[in-house]
């Protein structure tokens, strides 16, 4: 069994953060840069053994292991730690203070117990290679106060079963660092835990409860859903992937921008398409998104107004114009939206439209 202790709270102090990224701007040339004329020996990388120093469990009865710390705000002023105990939740307290002042405070954290398959408990990985490069990380001269980290942390994922061990291991092995400075992490492809031998069938899941975030809003930059004559079909690859889990999970909106035009669809999907089926024309689909591309801020750019015809059946309303939108949630089922040109006064409105929560009230918003 393992618990783990998540606290969060806040400092009083700043704490200044230095980001470990180079900036690197070289010449602009067109035959590419350089490639480094190192070879690297070629030998296997292998795993530390369980039984490893730096895997060792701290002594004591129910002694606190996985100590982890991590940026708790967008601005720098609060901190989560969280460790993981294996007898028993024990205390959940954390206790604190500044450097100027002795005067300790506490801050009380909740226990969460976690499960994996059989196993109940608790692009680094954990081989002799990730011990050498943390140490050269930790033994740089040119101290490192946070580390971003993009993801691939265990690699639990290569074991049969994705032994969970490997996941205690692996965050005993790193606690030297990130229980003292904050790591802040992305998660890779081996955190996805696909698994279908041991019954573990999804690669994603839903992360909010549309309970307490009613509204389940997209952004992101490259439209799939775009009839103008420029970027056209770029999020190609992306919408295969993803438009399934985006009808599935019945996400109300996506905005993007990208297309220096204003643009609202229907509620349409493609996901029956598979190349060779022939099916290629969006269907209307009232679990669908609605997809607005609204890259029409005004840039040095310019406007798009090359727009295919005619009209594909996707595309609700199509404007050429500069302009923003308001999107005015009023509760869980409804919320209008208005999409105002900047040719007009402020508050006149070019399209407008009520939405309807594709989850808690599905109305047929088809006219
Ligand atoms: C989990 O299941 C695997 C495969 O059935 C087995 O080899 C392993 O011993 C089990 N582990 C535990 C902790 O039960
Ligand atoms: C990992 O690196 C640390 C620090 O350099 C060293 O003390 C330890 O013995 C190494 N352990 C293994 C298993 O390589
Ligand atoms: C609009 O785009 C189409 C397709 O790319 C192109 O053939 C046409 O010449 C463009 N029209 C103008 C006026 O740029
Ligand atoms: C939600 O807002 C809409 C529009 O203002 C209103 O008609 C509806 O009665 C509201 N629903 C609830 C449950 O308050």
């Amino acid at each position: 069994m393992g618990q783990m202790g998540l606290s969060s709270f806040s400092f009083s102090m700043v704490s200044y953060i230095i980001l470990v990224l180079g900036l690197i701007i070289g010449p602009l040339l067109c035959n590419g840069g350089k490639t480094s004329t190192f070879v690297r020996k070629v030998e296997k990388t292998v795993d530390m053994p369980l039984d490893s120093d730096v895997f060792k469990a701290p002594p004591g009865y129910n002694a606190p292991q996985q100590v982890h710390i991590t940026q708790g705000d967008q601005v720098g002023k609060a901190v989560i730690v969280s460790w993981v105990t294996v007898n028993e939740p024990g205390s959940s307290e954390v206790l604190y203070w500044s450097e100027i002042s002795k005067h300790k405070k506490v801050a009380k954290g909740k226990v969460v117990t976690y499960t994996y398959f059989n196993y109940t408990s608790g692009d680094l990985g954990q081989t002799f290679d990730s011990n050498k490069t943390l140490t050269h990380y930790e033994m740089n001269p040119q101290k490192g106060q946070a580390v971003l980290f993009v993801g691939d942390l265990s690699y639990a994922d290569n074991y049969p079963n994705h032994d969970n061990n490997r996941w205690d291991s692996w965050a005993r092995f790193v606690e030297r660092s990130v229980a003292y400075q904050p790591w802040i992490w992305t998660a890779g492809n081996h955190e996805l835990d696909f698994a279908p031998e041991i019954g573990e069938t999804k690669p994603f899941k839903p992360f909010s409860k549309r309970s307490e975030t009613p509204w389940l809003i997209v952004l992101m930059h490259s439209p799939w859903y775009n009839s103008y004559n420029y970027h056209y079909m770029e999020g190609e690859t992306m919408r295969v992937m993803y438009e399934p889990l985006f009808v599935k999970y019945k996400v109300d909106l996506v905005f993007a921008g990208h297309v220096h035009a204003y643009e609202r669809s229907e509620r349409v999907s493609n996901v029956a398409y598979n190349i060779i089926n022939g099916e290629c024309m969006p269907v209307k689909d009232q679990s669908a998104p609605v997809y607005i591309t609204i890259g029409d801020g005004g840039n040095i750019e310019g406007l798009a107004n090359n727009m295919s015809e005619p009209q594909p059946a996707y595309s609700a309303y199509r404007e050429a114009s500069f302009g923003h939108a308001i999107l005015d949630i009023k509760n869980r089922t409804h919320a209008y939206y208005s999409w105002h040109r900047n040719d007009d006064g402020y508050a006149v409105e070019a399209d407008s439209l009520w939405f309807f929560n594709r989850q808690w009230y599905p109305k047929d918003e088809s006219h």
